[in-house]
C-alpha cells in the first residue's frame, strides 16, 4: 500500500511540470575498442536509448566524445558520413549505422552523439572532423557541430569557427547549444554560442582529461553552468587510468542534479544518469529520488593529470591562527581580495595558500597565453608545488570564503568559478555574481555556508585567444609573408 501511494504521488508529481522542464539522460561510457567497435558500440547505444526511454521517460540522451570508437588517432577506419542538418537519415549504405541509432530513437527521444565524421572532397581527398550530431524523433538531423579547438587530434580538421548549425529547439520547447570537450576552454564556441540568448541549455560530449588543480571535470563543468546561468548536460568517455571521467547534469546554479565519477573499470552498461532539468522552481523530489542520482566511488586510482607551474605563480600563506583573514594578492594588474572566516578550532599545522597568476598556462600541448586565476589552495606542505594535489588532507573548517576581483571588461574575456573539495567534487553551495559598470567587470564569488575539506576555491578567467596551438600554422603564416 505504501508503495502504491508512493507511485501515485509520483504520478501527480508529473502534473506541475511546466512545459520546459524535461528529463535528460547522459551516458558515461567506455567504448568497446575491438575490431568491430562501431557495430559493438552502436548496439550498446541502442540498448541505452531504449532503457532511457522505456524505463525513465527520458526526452533527450547524450553520449560522449569518441563514444563510438574509443580515442583513436587515425580516423580512416572509423569515420562515418553524416547527413546535413535538415535531412532525414535514410537507409542507404553510407548512413547504415546512423540509421540504426536514429531508428532506435524514432518517436521516442532526442539523441545527441559524437563521432568521427568524414567528408569526401574529391576522389583522393577525404577530410575528417570530430562531430556532434543530434537526431530528433523523426530521424532528422536537427543540429551538427564540428569541434573547433582540437586537442591532440592531428589528423582532424578543425570545424569552421563560424558554423551556425549547432543550435536546436526541441518539441519540449528548450533551445540547446553544444560543443565538444576542451572547446569549453575557448571563448569561441563555449561563450560565443551564448550570445544567442534563446539558449538555456548546453550539451557537452567530451573525453575530459581531469586535470588538477583547476581543470577537474566536475569542477570546471559546474563552474561553467554557474557563471553562464545555463543548464549543462555532460557525457564523458570513461577511462579512470587516464583521468577521463566525471559526467553530470548541472542546473544553472552549478549544482549537479546528478553526477557520476568513479574508478570502475567498465562502464558500458553503466546506467545513464537521469535528471529532471528544470526551467521553473517546480518541486519534483519524488521523481528524482527514485533515480540513481549521485555516484562517486573512492577516487584513489583515478589518475587525474596535473599541470601546476608553481614557480611562475604568486603565493601568500594563510595564517590559520587568525580567525578573520582579509588579504589582497596581485600579479601584475590582476588582483583578488579574499575575505576568509575560519572556525576557531583549526589545526594550525595545515597549509593553505592564496595564489594568483596571470599569463601563460599550459595543459600539456594546450597552451594558453592570457589566463587569469586566483584561488585559495590547500597544500601538502609549505612548498607551493604541493598545493592542490589529490594527496592533500585538511580538516580546517571555514565559516565563509569570499573572493572579489575587478577587471577591465573585454568582450572575449570570460570568467568562472573553479572549486574542489579533497573528495574531488565541486563546492556546490556557492554564489557567483558578475556585473559590468563603466567598462569594469566586478566579480564576487562566495560560499553560502560553512565548508570543509576545501582544496580549491577560486576564479578562472581567459581571454579567448588561442595560443600557439599550432606552431605549424604560425610557420605557415610566416612563410606566406616571405613568398
Ligand atoms: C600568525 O599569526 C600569529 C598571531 O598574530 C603570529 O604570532 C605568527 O607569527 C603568525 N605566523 C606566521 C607564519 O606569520
Ligand atoms: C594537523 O595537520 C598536520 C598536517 O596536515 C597533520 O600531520 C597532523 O596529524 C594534524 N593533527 C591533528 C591533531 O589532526
Amino acid at each position: 500500500m505504501k508503495k502504491m501511494l508512493y507511485l501515485l504521488s509520483c504520478l501527480f508529481a508529473f502534473i506541475p511540470f511546466t512545459k520546459t522542464d524535461y528529463l535528460a539522460a547522459v551516458v558515461e561510457y567506455r567504448p568497446d575498442q575491438s575490431t568491430n567497435s562501431i557495430e559493438e558500440n552502436m548496439a550498446k547505444y541502442y540498448i541505452e536509448i531504449e532503457n532511457a526511454y522505456f524505463d525513465h521517460h527520458a526526452e533527450i540522451i547524450v553520449f560522449p566524445e569518441y563514444g563510438f570508437t574509443g580515442i583513436v588517432e587515425d580516423p580512416t577506419n572509423y569515420a562515418l558520413e553524416v547527413p546535413d542538418v535538415g535531412a532525414q537519415v535514410t537507409l542507404i549504405k553510407k548512413f547504415q549505422i546512423l540509421y540504426k541509432i536514429a531508428q532506435a530513437a524514432k518517436d521516442k527521444l532526442y539523441v545527441a552523439l559524437n563521432l568521427l565524421e568524414k567528408v569526401p572532397k574529391s576522389k583522393n581527398e577525404i577530410i575528417y572532423y570530430n562531430t556532434n550530431v543530434v537526431f530528433d524523433k523523426n530521424m532528422t538531423v536537427v543540429a551538427k557541430y564540428r569541434k573547433v579547438n582540437l586537442y591532440n587530434e592531428p589528423k582532424l580538421t578543425p570545424g569552421d569557427p563560424n558554423q551556425n548549425t549547432s543550435i536546436f529547439t526541441t518539441d519540449f520547447n528548450v533551445t540547446f547549444g553544444m560543443f565538444i570537450g576542451y572547446d569549453m576552454l575557448s571563448y569561441n564556441p563555449s561563450r560565443s554560442i551564448l550570445e544567442n540568448s534563446s539558449i538555456t541549455d548546453v550539451i557537452l560530449p567530451t573525453a575530459w582529461f581531469s586535470t588538477l588543480p583547476f581543470f577537474h571535470s566536475m569542477s570546471f563543468h559546474s563552474g561553467y553552468a554557474m557563471a553562464n546561468n545555463v543548464n549543462l548536460l555532460v557525457a564523458t568517455n570513461h577511462n579512470f587510468s587516464q583521468g577521463i571521467g566525471g559526467s553530470g547534469i548541472y542546473g544553472s546554479d552549478g549544482i549537479a542534479l546528478s553526477y557520476y565519477i568513479s574508478e570502475d573499470v567498465d562502464r558500458w552498461n553503466g546506467k545513464p544518469l537521469f535528471s529532471v532539468v528544470k526551467d521553473s522552481m517546480t518541486d519534483n523530489n519524488c521523481l528524482e529520488s527514485e533515480l540513481p542520482k549521485r555516484i562517486k566511488n573512492n577516487l584513489e586510482n583515478f589518475q587525474a593529470r596535473r599541470y601546476f607551474d608553481s614557480d611562475h605563480y604568486t603565493f601568500k600563506d594563510l595564517n590559520l591562527t587568525h580567525q578573520n583573514i582579509s588579504e589582497d594578492i596581485c600579479e601584475g594588474s590582476f588582483c583578488c581580495s579574499f575575505e576568509i572566516v575560519l572556525f576557531s578550532a583549526v589545526n594550525t599545522s595545515e597549509v593553505y595558500k592564496l595564489m594568483v597568476h596571470t599569463g601563460q598556462y599550459s595543459l600539456g600541448e594546450f597552451k594558453r597565453n592570457d589566463v587569469r586565476i586566483c584561488s585559495l589552495l590547500a597544500c601538502e606542505t609549505s612548498d607551493s608545488s604541493t598545493c592542490g594535489t589529490a594527496n592533500v588532507t585538511v580538516t580546517s573548517k571555514f565559516q565563509s570564503i569570499s573572493i572579489k576581483t575587478n577587471v577591465k571588461d573585454v568582450h572575449t574575456k570570460f570568467y568562472q568559478p573553479v572549486t574542489l573539495t579533497t573528495d574531488l567534487l565541486p563546492v556546490f553551495n556557492t554564489t557567483y555574481h558578475s556585473e559590468v559598470n563603466n567598462g569594469t567587470r566586478s566579480i564576487v564569488f562566495s560560499t553560502n555556508g560553512p565548508e570543509e575539506r576545501v582544496l580549491v576555491f577560486g576564479i578562472y578567467g581567459n581571454s579567448g585567444i588561442r595560443e600557439v596551438a599550432s606552431l605549424t600554422l604560425l610557420i605557415a603564416t610566416m612563410l606566406m609573408y616571405l613568398v
